[in-house]
């Protein structure tokens, strides 16, 4: 699939990731699927809790390692919606993504995160926003991809980097 918009940045330290985060966090729309791609370590957990935190969820975000996914209820212009956190990473067949019925939580309101989306394939539904995030010197480098109407939506929202 090619990105109908793409755009990168160099995020210097943790407190820029989590400046995506919440920049994120304000251009988010019912039914947003988000893959974030990255190697172990590059950064998805903490842009994810990022987002949640700046979201309005105040409690704990851990990884849902073993879980798989984990579901936030979060306030999006005043209306209650279902955030989910997937990390597919232990996943071990797409048949255990049908099983637990993932794929009705893809239903074009909840929003949806995805660690690890290629352990997720071919089940898995597909992304509005593609967020790459790779490992550089001490910091990283992302890389934002719209794949469709609503991800172009979402990208043309996000305010990032933001302008003093
Ligand atoms: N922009 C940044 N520059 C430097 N370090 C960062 C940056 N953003 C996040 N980090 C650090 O990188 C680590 C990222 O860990 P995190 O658990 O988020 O990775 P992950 O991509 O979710 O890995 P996994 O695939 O294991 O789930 C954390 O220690 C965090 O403090
Ligand atoms: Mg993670």
């Amino acid at each position: 699939m090619q990105p109908m918009q793409r755009s990168t940045a160099f995020l210097p330290d943790e407190s820029a990731t989590q400046a995506l985060g919440a920049a994120l966090a304000r251009a988010l729309r019912p039914g947003l699927v988000i893959y974030l791609h990255g190697d172990l370590g590059a950064g998805k957990t903490a842009l994810t809790r990022a987002l949640l935190h700046a979201a309005g969820h105040a409690g704990a975000v851990k990884s849902p390692t073993y879980t798989l996914s984990e579901p936030y209820r979060i306030a999006l212009d005043g209306r209650a919606v279902t955030l989910i956190h997937y990390d597919l990473y232990r996943m071990a067949s797409p048949e255990e993504f049908l099983d637990a019925g993932f794929r009705e939580d893809f239903d074009g309101n909840n929003i949806c995160i995805v660690e690890w989306p290629e352990k997720g394939e071919p089940v898995l539904p597909p992304p509005d926003v593609r967020i790459l995030l790779e490992v550089s010197g001490h910091g990283r480098e992302v890389e934002l991809q719209a794949l469709s109407d609503l991800g172009l939506l979402c990208l043309e929202r996000l305010h990032y980097p933001p302008t003093p």
